[in-house]
């Protein structure tokens, strides 16, 4: 029988300090603390390689940048990314997401609507419909698109040309984009998780913009290593630590700092509440694999986000193993979840 997931328990609703998904807070932060130009850009280093390159070749040839598909799990700085590549290429961005496109005349509208060599960013573009992709074959290909006009047996079709631009795609899911819509990207980058130097370098970074200082380099390395790897995290955590010192609290010390993640209610990794449901759940299971519909309906959480969202840094760290639509929790998940000790209030 299949066990249907209705999501959403009491302890689900809070808002998880963690996720690495955008919110609309996250999204005024981090205009402050975005960087806007490669050179600020902290990590990806063979992604920022390859767009100097081929944003200066684009320049050069005085022509629009070559379509490119940016992939791998939220967080990881798709959206900044987009925007730096507007801003080296000096045009604007026009930001967009698959919910926004549901009809044709949807994908028409915006395609009509921007300049010559903009920027048009397609978050989750796995999600779009077939009859929207039909769409795009024909823009991304030679700036074109086919619109049907008159109705019935008088129907014709119509080639327009449309403005040349640059199609930035973002997707979390790789395997779902269809194979003729990913071979029209000539650029295809896979996002990585940030090293702990890399996170230590985006804190101090951050901390001076939102002039916090800090002199205890340690603080530093703490938030870095409870923010999984992602600098979105990473921000919000700098913002957090900002807040509690303009109020006088102690973040120069360890045990001042810890303090906060208590509270959060984030432990020495990084995890939290949701996290350690899922680890506790496998592990009730005495390290046999469950399906991913049972876990879901254990935890009450959505497949997907325990998929897209909750398991790539559970996995990234080894706590747990994944095949197809099995989980099993792994010795370092088991050691984990049963040695560490929590203080949360
Ligand atoms: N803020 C968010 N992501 C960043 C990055 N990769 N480099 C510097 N600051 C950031």
């Amino acid at each position: 029988m299949a066990i249907k997931s209705s999501k959403k328990t009491d302890d689900n609703t809070k808002e998880r300090v963690i996720s690495p998904k955008e919110s609309e807070l996250d999204t005024l932060n981090e205009v402050k603390l975005r960087p806007k130009l490669l050179v600020d850009y902290i990590g990806q280093d063979s992604i920022k390689k390859h767009l100097d390159i081929a944003i200066k070749s684009a320049n050069i040839r005085w022509e629009p940048l070559e379509h490119i598909l940016l992939y791998w799990p939220p967080g990881l700085g798709k959206t900044t990314l987009s925007l730096i590549i507007s801003n080296e290429m000096w045009v604007n961005l026009k930001h967009t997401s698959w919910p926004a496109i549901e009809k044709q005349a949807d994908i028409i509208s915006i395609l009509t609507g921007i300049s010559e060599w903009d920027i048009l960013f397609i978050d989750e573009i796995h999600r779009l419909k077939p009859q929207i992709e039909e769409i795009l074959y024909g823009a991304m290909e030679d700036y074109t698109i086919d619109i049907m006009v008159g109705s019935g047996t008088g129907a014709t079709s119509i080639k327009m040309d449309i403005p040349k631009f640059t199609l930035v795609g973002a997707t979390t899911k790789l395997s779902s984009l269809s194979s003729p819509l990913r071979d029209r990207f000539w650029n295809i980058f896979k996002l990585d998780f940030y090293n702990r130097d890399e996170l230590g370098k985006i804190v101090r970074r951050s901390l001076n913009i939102l002039w916090c200082e800090i002199k205890n380099n340690e603080v530093g390395d703490i938030v870095a290593k409870k923010s999984r790897w992602t600098p979105r995290i990473v921000n919000r955590f700098v913002k957090i630590v900002r807040d509690y010192q303009t109020v006088g609290h102690d973040v120069e010390s360890i045990s001042g700092i810890e303090k906060i993640f208590d509270w959060l209610g984030i432990d020495s990794l990084g995890l939290d509440y949701l996290d350690r449901k899922i680890l506790e759940t496998l592990n009730s299971f005495w390290l046999k694999p469950i399906w991913l519909n049972t876990l879901s309906s254990i935890v009450w959480e959505e497949e997907d986000t325990i998929e897209d969202v909750i398991e790539p840094f559970l996995l990234k760290i080894w706590f747990i193993e994944r095949t197809g639509r099995w989980r099993v929790i792994t010795d370092a998940g088991k050691s984990h979840i049963e040695t560490t000790v929590y203080n949360f209030k």
